[in-house]
């Protein structure tokens, strides 16, 4: 299925449509469910810019977080693992799965208050957290606070799924923010979303959830027309 959509739905229905999408995730215990993702789920969603066979070198020279990384700082397909180098990859999530995979460091810390550096990174991902997980508008913007604090100046923050590109919740206090501190574009994919289902771990062994998890995480994105937000800060 290629990009089909050629104009917005009106506010009522982006409004129900997301509402619909929300109501139907899947906590695992009550929590928000670990999982991971490859290079190429990556290089689709969260770099539309970039061309998938540039991605690599133009990650090279980049301190890089993954930011609620899930696994992916375990999972060898995943980019946090593809790329190599001397430069910083980390990654950050809230559970135990701490275990060091090749020069990928691990933090377990919470996006409100990370405890790192100041001006650390020169590229930030997010992927299935904010807007997906986290909707809060108040939780939105102290998570961007805190991400503006530990990004590099002209360094670059990814989030991916924003619904209909409405990266600012309907909200001034979230629209100025980030307008008065990054530079903001909104990308969709080139060609297609992602039908790649998530990884996740059963007893330390890496699975992959059944193919239909990466079909409705596909159609979902087409019908909340998600876009990839970038912000460079200023
Ligand atoms: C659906 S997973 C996404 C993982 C990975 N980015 C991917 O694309 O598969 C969402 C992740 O957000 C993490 N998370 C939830 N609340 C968090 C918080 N306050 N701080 C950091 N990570 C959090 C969860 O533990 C989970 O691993």
């Amino acid at each position: 299925m290629k990009l089909y959509r050629k104009s917005f739905p009106n506010d009522e229905k982006q409004k129900k449509d997301i509402k619909e999408s929300l109501d139907t995730r899947l906590f695992v215990k009550g929590k928000i469910p670990i999982t991971g993702r490859s290079f190429t789920n990556y290089s689709i969603q969260l770099f539309p810019d970039v061309s998938s066979t540039k991605l690599i070198s133009y990650m090279n020279d980049k301190d890089y977080l993954d930011l609620a990384c899930g696994i992916n700082h375990l999972y060898p397909q995943s980019l946090l693992s593809k790329i190599k180098g001397s430069k910083k990859r980390h990654g950050l999530d809230i559970h135990n799965k701490s275990e060091q995979f090749d020069e990928i460091h691990y933090y377990k810390s919470n996006s409100h208050k990370t405890g790192l550096p100041n001006d650390s990174y020169d590229c930030i991902t997010i992927n299935n957290y904010l807007y997906f997980w986290e909707t809060n508008t108040d939780n939105l913007l102290k998570i961007y606070k805190e991400l503006y604090r530990i990004c590099k100046k002209d360094g670059e923050i990814r989030v991916f799924p924003v619904f209909f590109g409405n990266y600012y919740n309907d909200n001034i206090e979230l629209f100025d923010y980030l307008n008065q501190n990054f530079s903001v574009r909104l990308l969709r994919p080139k060609k297609d979303y992602s039908n790649e289902s998530a990884i996740y771990l059963d007893n330390d062994k890496i699975k992959k959830l059944d193919k239909s998890n990466g079909s409705v995480e596909h159609k979902e994105n087409h019908t909340l027309m998600s876009n990839c937000l970038i912000l460079k800060k200023l």
